[in-house]
């Protein structure tokens, strides 16, 4: 089964629609044509030209202090450009409180993006091209029992779309996949950790999804032929999904906005629709 899209009005899902949480759950992609995020007369120069440093993919802020990192231009601009980061987190949790209320007080927002770049232009290593079909996973970031909840908004200027692909649901990728997969190594988990590679000890989950990761990325004959679908999404549209759930590649469209959020496990309606459940059954053991 490919992703399913859904789109959710301004007034919510109709009565007798799917709730927004069960269709997220189960792999879907939540698309809100007509959520407000004005942008002002200053900040229409945000979308004009891209105010970052061009070292990192993105520009993002960080933690309770918002601190800037990787942006360009003037003292007040990048100050300016901030607070446009921090307005798309408060609406970010907006959406999570009017949407999905069953999330509020169980989700952390995370990090907050500034996507400048046009996705054609950076050609990058075969790992970090996100126009291959994938689900998110963090490299130095283990995860473990959490998901990672993604709000994204078009807010190009010019009526280009954000165009993505979706492909299979996780559980018939990870049948294909999870068999050629390295094993998990404890001992070098906590290596990794004690280097400092790693911000925290890998669990088998993060070295499952690292693999797949890059497994699904190299496999050309996959990114070919696997069951996949365009999506287009239109500026002025916000859309949010699990990411480390769907698999989505990005293959075009520039300036959009991202917030990152993470959800335990525990705090789904369902945990067993998870990543982690899903790879213990398709293991059929518990992961370590
Ligand atoms: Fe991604």
């Amino acid at each position: 089964m490919i992703s399913p899209i859904l789109s959710v009005p301004r007034d919510g899902p109709a009565p007798g629609a799917p709730a927004l949480v069960d269709a997220l759950e189960n792999g879907a992609v939540l698309v809100f044509p007509d959520l407000d995020f004005p942008l002002d007369a200053f900040e229409q120069r945000f979308v004009e030209r891209p105010f970052a440093d061009g070292k990192a993919k993105n520009v993002n802020i960080r933690g309770a202090a918002a601190t800037l990192k990787g942006a360009a231009g003037s003292p007040e601009e990048q100050e300016r450009l901030r607070q446009v980061l921090i307005r798309y987190r408060t609406f970010a949790q907006a959406l999570v409180d009017r949407y999905l209320p069953a999330y509020t007080g169980k989700v952390s927002l995370a990090g907050t993006s500034y996507r400048p770049f046009d996705v054609d232009r950076r050609k990058l290593s075969w790992r970090r091209d996100d126009t291959r079909l994938h689900v998110d996973a963090f490299p130095s970031n283990p995860i473990g029992e959490k998901r990672i909840l993604r709000i994204f908004r078009n807010i190009n200027p010019s009526g280009q779309p954000r165009l993505w692909r979706v492909g299979e649901d996780f559980a018939s990728m990870a049948e294909k996949f999870v068999p050629k997969l390295p094993g998990y190594s404890p001992l070098s988990a906590r290596l990794l950790a004690a280097l400092r590679i790693t911000k925290a000890k890998r669990s088998e989950y993060d070295h499952l999804m690292l693999h797949l990761h890059d497994a699904l990325k190299q496999d050309m004959a996959y990114q070919a032929s696997a069951p996949q679908a365009d999506v287009r999404f239109t500026p002025g549209q916000t859309w949010v999904t699990f990411s480390d759930l769907v698999m989505h590649g990005a293959m075009g469209g520039q300036y959009m906005l991202e917030q990152t959020a993470y959800l335990p496990v525990a705090a789904q309606a369902d945990p067993e629709r998870s990543p982690q459940r899903i790879l213990a059954r398709t293991l059929g053991r518990p992961l370590q």
